[in-house]
């Protein structure tokens, strides 16, 4: 695609705003904002042939997203600040820029008005459609922490975390290990859905294949979902016992798109290019595809993927001193979003063991730089991402690991200098390990009906969640 081609789709008064987008990639400047992020034609984006889309649009319930692109939830990654970022690289295609799912939390400290929990669902005002995850494994209190969502009208759209395969959590039977207590599962879904319901707000599921190659739990999930009323389905193609490793099997998805009908089916699992998520599409019918790892350190997937699925082949590769400004760019968004929270700083603990009231209270007399080293030590792993295959020394990875200012940042990121955009920096990346039997509950696979014991073991299971 050629320079003409896309100019139609360029909003130069979006990048004037600071948005980091492919109108800057084509050389705009404002001068003094460091928001800037200036890409070169020629260094910036690279032009390929494979290019057909063939998904429609995708309707989650009331929803409607032209562009069939979903960034999955990801904790302690997929933050307001990261979001934002993504969402601005697609939108600055000119296509609509697609769904953007935040951190997971879970019910019950939604429920308990846990700090932390009422960040993750606190979204900027301009954050269209705003997609909240939930994970829990108690009826009553998933419902009730999507009633909390959809009465105090904090998202327009909620998804169930069935997918996680953390040990510490399928032990007692939550995670991925939920799906196979149908019983259970369905009475979770049944709770969110009537709980949404009212306020119009659609419910979706995300899920894996299954415990094991043994153990699959994925079509009944789909087909009890779709029977209660869930919006769409997304299939992470992997068992819980593969957790991040090997290949995800993209046949399930297919599997999973023939048996439900009446809602969308999302692929999730190893897209690391556009042209990866174009395939998922042709090879497996589905409706939509989700994002997770592909975009640690590349927000600028989604203006790939946007162009992508609309039929344009534009696609950004910066250069390194364009990565640091959208690095700067990061930190600056990152220390906005913890300056806007009441949640406690955790390393230094200042307000452990106050009752919430007090701890809200306290919020005000945090002073900026509390939020500025949350916002630079939360941006450090991003780092590391962003410089995946650039050519900088040890030493000034390890300066970077370490910031813990803006003006640190700065200064560090002006010490990089410039590189064109490196072939190493495409593939895979992000989380990957190796699989490993599934820790379960004593007995869990010998039924699909749950014992109260286990019930209640399995609430337990809600408290050490991390992610999916
Ligand atoms: C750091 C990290 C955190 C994650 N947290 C969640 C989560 O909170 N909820 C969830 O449903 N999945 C979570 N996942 C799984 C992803 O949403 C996604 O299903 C998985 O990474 C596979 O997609 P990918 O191959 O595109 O990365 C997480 C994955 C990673 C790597």
């Amino acid at each position: 695609m050629r320079l003409g081609a896309l100019l139609p789709f360029l909003n130069a008064g979006r990048w004037e705003a600071g948005v980091l987008g492919v109108a800057g990639m084509l050389g705009a400047e404002t001068a003094g904002s460091s928001r800037q992020w200036i890409v070169g034609w020629d260094t910036g984006v690279m032009t390929t042939d494979s290019c057909l889309p063939s998904a429609g649009p995708l309707r989650i319930g009331p929803l409607t997203i032209n562009t069939p692109v979903v960034l999955a939830p990801m904790a302690g990654v997929t933050n307001a600040a990261f979001r934002r970022l993504c969402r601005e690289a697609a939108a600055s295609t000119g296509f609509d820029p697609g769904l953007y799912v935040a951190e997971m939390v879970t019910s019950r400290s939604l429920v308990e008005r846990n700090p932390t929990a009422v960040r993750i669902v606190t979204f900027d005002a301009d954050e269209i459609p705003r997609s909240a995850q939930v994970y829990g494994v108690d009826p009553a209190t998933v419902g009730r922490a999507v009633q909390i969502i959809c009465e105090e009208n904090r998202a327009d759209h909620v998804d169930l975390n069935f997918g996680c395969p953390v040990p510490k959590v399928t032990r007692r039977g939550g995670g991925g290990a939920l799906p196979w207590k149908t019983e259970l599962f369905t009475r979770i879904v049944r709770a969110a859905v009537t709980a949404a319901e009212p306020y119009g707000i659609p419910v979706t599921i995300k899920t894996r294949i299954g415990i094991d190659d043994s153990h699959h739990t994925y079509l009944d999930a789909g087909r009890i979902a779709e029977a209660e009323g869930v919006a769409a389905i997304t299939l992470h193609a992997r068992t819980v016992d593969q957790r991040y490793s090997g290949f995800a099997d993209w046949s399930y998805i297919a599997r999973l798109k023939e048996a439900v009908t009446s809602i969308p089916v999302l692929g999730n699992g190893d897209i690391w290019c556009a042209e990866d998520a174009l395939r998922m599409v042709a090879e497996t019918g589905c409706d939509g595809v989700v994002i997770g790892r592909g975009c640690q350190g590349r927000p600028w997937l989604f203006a790939d993927l946007a162009a992508a699925f609309h039929g344009t082949t534009v696609r950004v590769q910066p250069t390194l001193a364009q990565v640091a400004q959208t690095i700067y760019r990061h930190g600056e968004l990152m220390i906005e979003h913890f300056r806007s929270t009441s949640e406690p700083d955790p390393e230094h603990e200042p307000d452990r063991g106050l009752e919430l009231g007090a701890l809200e209270a306290s919020a005000t007399t945090r002073t900026p730089q509390s939020a500025e080293l949350r916002g630079m030590r939360d941006l450090r792993k991003h780092i590391a991402w962003y410089l995946r295959g650039f050519p900088v020394g040890g030493e000034k990875r390890r300066e970077l690991a370490l910031v813990s200012t803006l003006e640190e940042l700065r200064e560090r990121l002006d010490a990089l200098g410039d590189a064109p955009y490196p072939e190493a920096a495409d593939g895979p990346r992000g989380r990957a390990g190796s699989p490993k039997p599934p820790h379960l509950p004593y007995g869990w696979l010998d039924s699909r009906d749950l014992t109260p014991e286990w019930e209640e073991k399995l609430r337990e299971a809600e408290l050490s969640v991390d992610g999916g």
